[in-house]
């Protein structure tokens, strides 16, 4: 049975496609002559510019990647302070970035909204990462559910966001935020995102030394299972399994190993094999769906996302040359990630702060943004 969230003012997904209107778009900077296959940054409301780019511009299935950092419904007004760096701030001399007003499902039908669109302008094979925090995620987990289908549900990541700290209230100290990842369809892009090892993990898990400085350790040369009929059920050099198991290779690849050196026989005459640390841990291991990516220290936007995280998801979920779109850019964390990873990018922010940082960032990569033939500023106008 589809498990639905109900409120007040919910629109259906046609209604909600069918009522956004598209906005004219003026281009201010860098003219390029087919500006639509440029990387673009757009000043203006996120819901009505999408609903330019798919109605009025062809970008319905265009897009190969979507990262979103939205408001949270966190009540706060989120500020530049002009001598202490972003902030929440109440001070005369800070210039207001953007107001977190939006609350309950007022927040849930905004974000909802923007969610249809994005999924209409995403291509077949196309991901979606929405990072959240863990007050309203839970409803907007149901939200995407709705939208994406729980079947293409991916993973809920755990970021840890900052170092452990006081908490005001009574609870556990909060240090992560989520993100939601999803796919289009069943068949999406996928680059296996790998980690190094950390040192304490290495010297745990190979404790043991060689004379020539390499780290290993030894696992059984046996499995579970008996075998009556086979080679691996047999004595090896004057020794049966234990019982109820079976050597892990026949006693030829055994005799192999053990000229390699790749046997080590304990002072009771028990081989086990050999592990090398380097040779396990060379290609990295799996990442997991628990990141540790923190925020810039001094960031100079609020809210601004760490480049790293941002990186890691572009490499793992889009090829190179891909589309990727944020529609709250924010200081355009995305975005230089996605050019510097070799991808066209489309950033979108209604606010003027967040666009002059994008273009501040920008302007600051080498080459400069400026400098390259594939840029573009719009502004979105109604006049
Ligand atoms: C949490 S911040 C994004 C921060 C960004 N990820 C970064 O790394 O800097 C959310 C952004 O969404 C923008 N925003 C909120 N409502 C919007 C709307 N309706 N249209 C476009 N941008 C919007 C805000 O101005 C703000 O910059």
């Amino acid at each position: 049975m589809k498990m639905v969230l109900q409120y007040n003012g919910k629109r259906t997904y046609e209604e909600i496609l069918a009522s956004v209107k598209p906005v004219p778009l003026k281009v201010v900077g860098a003219n390029v002559p087919n500006w639509r296959s440029a990387n673009l940054l757009i000043l203006g409301d996120n819901s009505r510019v999408m609903a330019t780019l798919l109605k009025e511009f062809d970008f319905s299935g265009k897009v190969n990647l979507v990262y979103i950092d939205p408001p949270f419904a966190t009540r706060n007004t989120y500020r530049i302070a002009s001598r202490r760096g972003a902030t929440i701030s109440t001070g005369s001399d800070d210039e207001v970035a953007y107001s977190d007003a939006l609350v309950g499902y007022e927040y849930l039908e905004f974000l909802r909204e923007r969610l249809v669109l994005l999924r209409e302008l995403m291509s077949s094979d196309a991901s979606i990462y929405l990072h959240i925090d863990s007050k309203i995620g839970h409803y907007v987990k149901i939200i995407m559910d709705e939208i994406f289908g729980p079947d293409n549900f991916r993973n809920d990541i755990t970021r840890i966001k900052c170092k452990p700290k006081n908490f005001p209230r009574l609870g556990y100290s909060n240090i992560k935020d989520i993100i939601l990842f999803y796919s289009k369809g069943r068949r999406f892009v996928w680059h296996e995102p790998k980690v190094g090892f950390r040192d304490e993990d290495i010297e745990r898990l190979y404790p043991k030394m060689t004379p020539d400085g390499r780290r290993y350790t030894t696992i059984p040369l046996h499995a579970p299972g008996e075998t009556k009929n086979g080679s691996t059920g047999k004595p090896w050099r004057g020794l049966l399994p234990p019982k109820g198991r079976h050597w892990r290779c026949a006693p030829e690849m055994l005799d192999k190993l053990d000229a390699a050196g790749l046997i080590e026989w304990s002072s009771k005459g028990i081989p086990r094999r050999i592990v090398f640390a380097d040779e396990a841990y060379r290609n990295g291991k799996r990442l997991q769906d628990v990141w540790d990516f923190k925020d810039p220290q001094y960031p100079l936007y609020p809210t601004e996302k760490n480049l790293e995280m941002l990186k890691t998801i572009i490499r793992t979920s889009s090829n190179e040359g891909a589309l990727v779109l944020d529609c709250f850019a924010g200081s355009g964390t995305t975005l230089i990630a996605a050019q510097e990873l070799g991808r066209r990018w489309i950033g979108i922010d209604n606010s003027h702060q967040a666009i002059a940082t994008c273009l501040k960032r920008l302007t600051a990569l080498k080459p400069n943004i400026f400098a390259q033939a594939d840029f573009v500023y719009l502004e979105a106008r109604d006049d």
